[in-house]
């Protein structure tokens, strides 16, 4: 009997519908708000993960035709500069977006930083404010990765709505505000994690799967319900025997898709999805600060 394999959930192939779309949105806005919308982007360090994230998303910036303000700094660089180049920002009427790009060297205090953003200019969602809005269900700035699963589930036609979601991972940057997201969507929401007793009956009763963890392929065939939809947030670096580096997920992929009834690949899945929903926040933000509609 052949095996039967998963429908992949290609978030590249949405996020560049989704970037064609909104560089339409962004010429048709131009000429009534006068200037592009704007995203700066602070780094800290060479740590080459993250240089390849924030070229990734500068350059997506200058496709949909907005202006990206990069500020790198040195690895040693003071919490007092950068919590001033971040005020700074806060007041420069060019710039709707600010995200601080993370994990930080050791020496900085990341959460003091995001504090320190204007909630209206947090791209990535993470400003507490914002958070709180999430819980609230108010409008407001989403967390990019977990509202480009979101998004991503819809562009299938896969309603979380009477499902059982399990989120494995309980990160601020994604396990927390998805699962917030899921519930929203009138899932049943379990969230799993390191302290959690037995991680495969758990996730056996997902109809569906998140792996939000940073530990390459622990989500393996046997933990997964067949007709499940997996969702995979992992980004991992491993070195083959050869000791060439490759990019691999949360979840043994080749094993899952002959068990799952949908899947996203890394690369191509969730990651091009979270570049997505940064240049849709910011383009939110841009709307908001020019009092421009969003929606037209
Ligand atoms: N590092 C890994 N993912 C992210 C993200 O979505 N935003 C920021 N700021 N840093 C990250």
């Amino acid at each position: 009997m052949a095996v039967q394999s998963s429908i992949l959930l290609d978030g590249k192939q949405l996020a560049q519908q989704m970037q064609g779309a909104l560089a339409q949105k962004i010429r048709h806005l131009l000429p009534q708000v006068g200037r592009p919308p704007g995203l700066a982007v602070l780094m800290v360090g060479d740590n080459p993960a993250s240089a390849a994230y924030v070229r990734n998303k500068e350059r997506a910036c200058e496709r949909v035709g907005m202006v990206s303000f990069g500020h790198h700094f040195p690895a040693d660089v003071s919490q007092a500069e950068l919590a001033a180049v971040i005020r700074q920002l806060n007041q420069d009427d060019r710039v709707d977006g600010i995200l601080v790009q993370l994990p930080l060297p050791k020496h900085l205090d990341a959460e003091a930083l995001l504090y320190e953003i204007l909630p209206d200019k947090d791209v990535d969602g993470l400003h507490p404010a914002n958070l709180g809005r999430l819980v609230r269900k108010e409008p407001g700035l989403k967390s990019c990765t977990p509202a480009g699963v979101m998004q991503l589930l819809a562009s299938y036609g896969l309603d979380p709505q009477g499902k059982h979601a399990v989120v494995v991972g309980r990160s601020i940057l994604v396990g927390k505000p998805l699962a917030l997201m899921l519930l929203d969507a009138n899932a049943t929401v379990t969230m799993a994690h390191s302290k959690t007793p037995d991680l495969k009956a758990t996730a056996l009763n997902a109809d569906i799967l998140v792996a939000a963890v940073g530990q390459p392929q622990i989500i393996t065939a046997d933990m997964v319900k067949p007709g499940a939809i997996v969702i995979d947030v992992g980004i991992n670096r491993i070195l083959d025997s050869m000791g060439k580096a490759h990019l691999v997920g949360d979840v043994d992929f080749e094993r899952v898709k002959s068990v799952a009834s949908h899947i996203t690949p890394v690369p191509g899945g969730v990651g091009a999805m979270t570049v997505a929903m940064l240049l849709e926040n910011a383009t939110w933000s841009y709307c908001q600060r020019c009092k421009a509609s969003y929606n037209e």
